[in-house]
């Protein structure tokens, strides 16, 4: 009888079995054949821009009556100005906090960037101070800081390298340095 426990173990190791092993799996609970339920919340994300065949053109993003799109490429305030002329349309111009907001959602490409990767909007210091380059009154403004010395404005859609928190804000920049992108508006069709 000994022997045969004995020899039983030996062919046990011979063949590479893990007695543990098979004591363990012999008392895994089995698993739970109901859930914790899983609870969440619902934000909602307000006023968005959004596809709208017919209003906008493709590419271009509709809210409240205007289309916008962001172009990335690297230009001064007056190319991006020019850029958008040529597309039937204008840098854009920021009337309230909720357009700021969905602009700011709509065209934020969830990457960390630089300062110069932020985008123009229409508003250039003139003679007379800030003035939107479509004539339309400067009545709300989201300036990260006063502007100082720089004549035109950057809106950060993205995150900064350094301070995402100013992420929806803006900052002077020099006019005729380039920027990384700029946004242009048009009319939505009626
Ligand atoms: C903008 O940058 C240019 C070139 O670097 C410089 O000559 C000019 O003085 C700057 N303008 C302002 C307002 O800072």
């Amino acid at each position: 009888m000994l022997f045969k426990v004995f020899l039983a173990f030996l062919v046990a190791a011979a063949v590479g079995l893990d007695l543990n092993a098979i004591k363990r799996q012999k008392t895994t609970e089995p698993p739970p054949t109901t859930l914790a339920p899983i609870s969440y919340t619902i934000v909602d994300p307000g006023p968005q821009a959004v596809k709208c065949d017919g209003a906008c053109p493709t590419g271009w993003l509709y809210y409240s009556g205007s289309c916008y799109r962001k172009y990335s490429s690297s230009m001064t305030f007056s190319e991006a100005q020019n850029s958008c002329v040529g597309l039937g349309a204008k840098l854009a111009s920021i009337q309230s906090q909720e357009e700021n907001d969905v602009l700011r959602k709509a065209f934020d490409s969830n990457n960390v960037v630089t300062l110069k990767e932020q985008a123009w909007i229409g508003l250039k210091k003139q003679a007379g101070g800030w003035a939107w380059t479509d004539g339309s009154p400067v009545a709300f403004t989201e300036w990260a800081a006063e502007p100082t010395t720089k004549n035109c404005a950057l809106f950060f859609v993205d995150s900064l390298t350094t301070y995402d928190y100013q992420r929806g804000l803006w900052k002077e920049f020099n006019c005729t340095q380039d920027a990384g992108s700029y946004i242009c508006e048009k009319v939505a069709a009626a």
